[in-house]
């Protein structure tokens, strides 16, 4: 239904988007997974013909974004970060604009806003002026419209964000009940939004594609890992930093050590390990052998970052691969 092919997405400075391909197939929800600034909007307005690829080829239904952007708006409805309502409409007669702009027969449309208004669970606001709605409301109003034409692809871009527990489940239970019918793309940058979701995962990170799988093989590939913050007291300047970095790098299952802290004779590291593997007890030995003293272990959690460098053990080779690129753009910009 949705293929993306090779696609790039330059902004004057940044490469927002870097060859990612990937390809979704009909009646699926897919959950489009990446930290902040990791490319997930910019893809999304692309797929969506609100911008165009720098390179690369996107299809949806066998369309192209930049052949017959026509043909691909009438088959993807789209929800934007921020819904683009009309503050100052009622809900019915904002349905009614959106519906004419879509090109909806005027025959059909009452009974469509109906439907639609009864499925996102907005008819009990329909005469409520949109600004007046709290926000778990704007944003069922804003998958309304994104459904009015009864599109076969559903574009999300974080659907959930800013909504309280309540209303997340809300909207959750709500696209659930759109999966079968089209084909759904949610963006988030929260882990288990997309355990809840979705079937599949496209993890992106600084616009390049980290993984694509089922959320099953994904949560499984992840478990056992697990970070642990090591605080050495160093009050007399020993031990250095430089070798303990080095030393705990050295433990069996040790996946990458960190120095996040050295302040008032302290030093704390976070030791990340590889999957499965039981790090604390050589961690332990291996700073009392050393003769350091130890004052403090603790478990901490993985975060969504440290799991994309768990995914991508090349990752900072990459980062300055892009960097270097995006000096090259520059670069090539300017003798332009
Ligand atoms: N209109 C723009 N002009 C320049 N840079 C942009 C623009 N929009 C986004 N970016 C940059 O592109 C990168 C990806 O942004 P975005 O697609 O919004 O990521 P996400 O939705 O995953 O948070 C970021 O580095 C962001 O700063
Ligand atoms: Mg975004």
């Amino acid at each position: 239904m949705i293929k993306v092919e090779g696609l790039t997405k330059r902004y004057a400075r940044t490469i927002a988007v870097d060859n990612i391909s990937f390809a979704v197939e009909k009646g699926q929800i897919v959950g489009f997974l990446g930290p902040n600034g990791a490319g997930k909007t910019t893809t999304m307005r692309v797929l969506t013909c609100f911008l165009p690829p720098s390179a690369g080829k996107v299809t949806v239904a066998g369309f192209d974004v930049l052949e017959s952007p026509m043909e691909v708006k009438k088959r993807i409805g789209y929800l934007p970060e921020t819904p683009p309502l009309y503050p100052e409409m009622e809900v019915v007669e904002y349905l009614d604009f959106v519906g004419r702009l879509k090109g909806i027969e005027a025959r059909n449309l009452r009974r469509r806003i109906g439907e639609v208004m009864e499925r996102c669970a907005v008819a009990d606001v329909q005469n409520k002026i949109i600004s007046k709605l709290s926000k778990g409301y704007r944003q069922r109003v804003g998958l309304a419209q994104a459904i009015l034409h009864n599109p076969d692809v559903l574009i999300l871009d974080e659907p959930t964000s800013g909504l309280d527990p309540q209303q997340i489940i809300h909207t959750r239970e709500l696209i659930h009940s759109l999966a079968g019918d089209h084909t759904i793309i949610l963006s988030t940058h929260i882990l288990s939004e997309v355990e809840h979701s979705c079937e599949r995962v496209i993890i992106i990170s600084s616009g390049r594609l980290v993984a694509i799988d089922s959320v099953d093989n994904l949560t499984n590939r992840l478990r056992g890992s697990e970070a642990v913050a090591v605080e050495l007291d160093s009050a007399d300047g020993r031990p250095n930093p430089g070798e303990v970095q080095q030393r705990l790098e050295q433990i069996a299952g040790v996946s990458r050590v960190l120095m996040k802290d050295s302040k008032n004779g302290r030093l704390l590291f976070e030791v990340e390990s590889l999957q499965g593997r039981q790090i604390r007890p050589d961690l332990a030995r291996t700073v009392v052998n050393s003769g350091w003293s130890l004052n403090e272990m603790r478990s901490v959690g993985l975060s969504l970052e440290d799991i994309f460098l768990q995914l991508t053990a090349s990752e900072q080779r990459d980062e300055q691969r892009k960097q270097q690129r995006e000096k090259e753009v520059v670069k090539v910009g300017a003798d332009q």
